[in-house]
This record gives C-alpha cells, structure tokens and sequence, in this order.
C-alpha cells in the first residue's frame, strides 16, 4: 500500500499589495504514509497554512498538490472523505 502527498512547487501568498505575506516560494515536499512529521517553526510561519493545503482543504496559489492511494492518484475531494484533521482552533 503507497500513500502519498506530493507538494510542488508550491507558492503560497495571503494579502495584495504591500500587506503581502509570502508564505512558501517554489515548496518540494514528499509526504509519504505510514511516516509521522513535525512541522516545526515559529509562530506565523505557515505550519497551519502548510497543514491546510497537504490535507486539500485549501488550494496553493501556485504549483501542484498531488494525493494518492494505494499508489493511484486520488482527487482532493476523495481524499477528503478518506481523510481526518484537527484543527488548531476547532471552534
Ligand atoms: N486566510 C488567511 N488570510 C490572510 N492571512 C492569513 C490567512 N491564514 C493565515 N494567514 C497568515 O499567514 C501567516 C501564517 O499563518 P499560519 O496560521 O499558517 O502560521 P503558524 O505557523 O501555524 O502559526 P502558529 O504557530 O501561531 O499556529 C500568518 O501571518 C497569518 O496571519
Ligand atoms: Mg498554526
């Protein structure tokens, strides 16, 4: 069994103008199942918005997040029904 989360690519901005955060510039990442990850970094670095658009929830604003299972290409929206995420703040 092959799960995996591909990252690349990936740019990441919030904001317009001179308010623009740039999060992630041209982000590679390979998240591979059965492995356990620590994102680490001080606050307002981007751990929870790297979270967001590894679990699908949220789209980057450039490049490419890859999903498979079982080492077949899955959509966002099946990996969403297959998958789970505690939210920082769950409220
Ligand atoms: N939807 C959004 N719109 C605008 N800015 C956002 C949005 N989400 C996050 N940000 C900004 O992006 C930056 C990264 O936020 P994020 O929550 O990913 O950081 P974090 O590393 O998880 O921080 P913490 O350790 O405090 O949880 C912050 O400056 C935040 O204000
Ligand atoms: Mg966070």
């Amino acid at each position: 069994m092959r799960n995996q989360i591909e990252l690349r690519a990936v740019s990441h901005h919030f904001g317009t103008g001179d308010s623009q955060i740039h999060l992630f510039n041209d982000l590679e990442l390979t998240i591979e199942g059965g492995n356990s990850y620590s994102i680490v970094g001080p606050s307002g670095v981007g751990k929870s918005s790297l979270l967001t658009l590894t679990a699908g929830l949220e789209q980057p604003t450039s490049g490419n997040v890859r999903f498979s299972i079982n080492g077949e290409d899955v959509s966002q929206q099946k990996l969403r029904k297959r998958s789970g995420f505690i939210f920082q703040q769950f409220h």
